[in-house]
């Protein structure tokens, strides 16, 4: 492993923005309903970050929204590096980073403790043999509606327009309800929070390709 990439896996077991969940965390319940009271210590929303990366979604919401508290969410730790020194360094007090498998949330939050939860180009998983990974896929749905409290909003924002019309199918097919769908964002600019711009998005707009935009709800789920 690089020595750069061994140093920052080091360095953030010692940021106290960084939470790693290992069976400890999990089977002696530190943080599933802990969020608020004992993390953050105060009751504002609690707002996840979903396949996160460098955290720039994550630090421009709690930038703009500083009444909410923020958790990036990502299972690689290099990438969680950059984000949780970004937040230190501008003394963002409403930002934690998880490093984490999403496939554990269910375990990590408890029952209501979400408010809101936003998948920002998460990998498309093309082929069909991996479409169980796809973070919209029924399955994952199913895992966020264990921790979202009632009414939220789902926000996915993706340049693939593969995970877009898929994503639209099991949206439809569950009946679930759609808020918001825009095959190109630069259509309506006028959607909060749509603007910030991960190293991803900078990339796909040098591409020229268009960005989704899909909010929605898990009501019927
Ligand atoms: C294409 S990157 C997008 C990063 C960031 N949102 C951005 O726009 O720059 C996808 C990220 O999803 C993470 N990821 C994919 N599946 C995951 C899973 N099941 N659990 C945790 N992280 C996952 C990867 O580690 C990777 O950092």
């Amino acid at each position: 492993m690089a020595k750069n990439k061994l140093q920052r896996f080091s360095e953030i077991r010692n940021f106290n923005n960084v939470i790693e969940i290992n069976y400890d965390v999990i089977f002696n319940n530190k943080t599933a309903g802990c969020w608020q009271k004992d993390i953050f210590k105060n009751n504002n929303p609690i707002v996840l970050e979903l396949a996160c990366g460098k955290g720039e979604y994550t630090i421009g919401l709690a930038k703009k929204n500083p009444n909410k508290n923020y958790i990036g969410i990502d299972i690689k730790g290099e990438r969680i590096w950059k984000g949780a020194k970004d937040a230190i360094d501008l003394n963002l007090d409403n930002v934690r980073f998880l490093r984490t498998r999403i496939e554990h949330l269910n375990l990590v939050f408890s029952e209501n403790e979400v408010s809101e939860i936003w998948i920002t180009f998460p990998d498309p998983f093309l082929k069909k043999s991996k479409s169980r990974k796809r973070l919209t896929s029924l399955r994952f749905l199913e895992i966020y509606k264990q921790i979202l409290s009632k009414k939220s909003f789902i926000h996915l924002k993706t340049d693939s327009q593969e995970l877009y019309e898929y994503t639209l199918d099991v949206l439809v097919k569950n009946k679930l309800r759609i808020l918001e769908n825009l095959n190109d964002i630069t259509k309506n600019k006028k959607i909060r929070d749509l603007d910030i711009k991960t190293y991803y998005e900078k990339k796909f707009n040098l591409m020229g390709k268009s960005i989704t935009y899909i909010k929605f709800m898990l009501n019927n789920i």
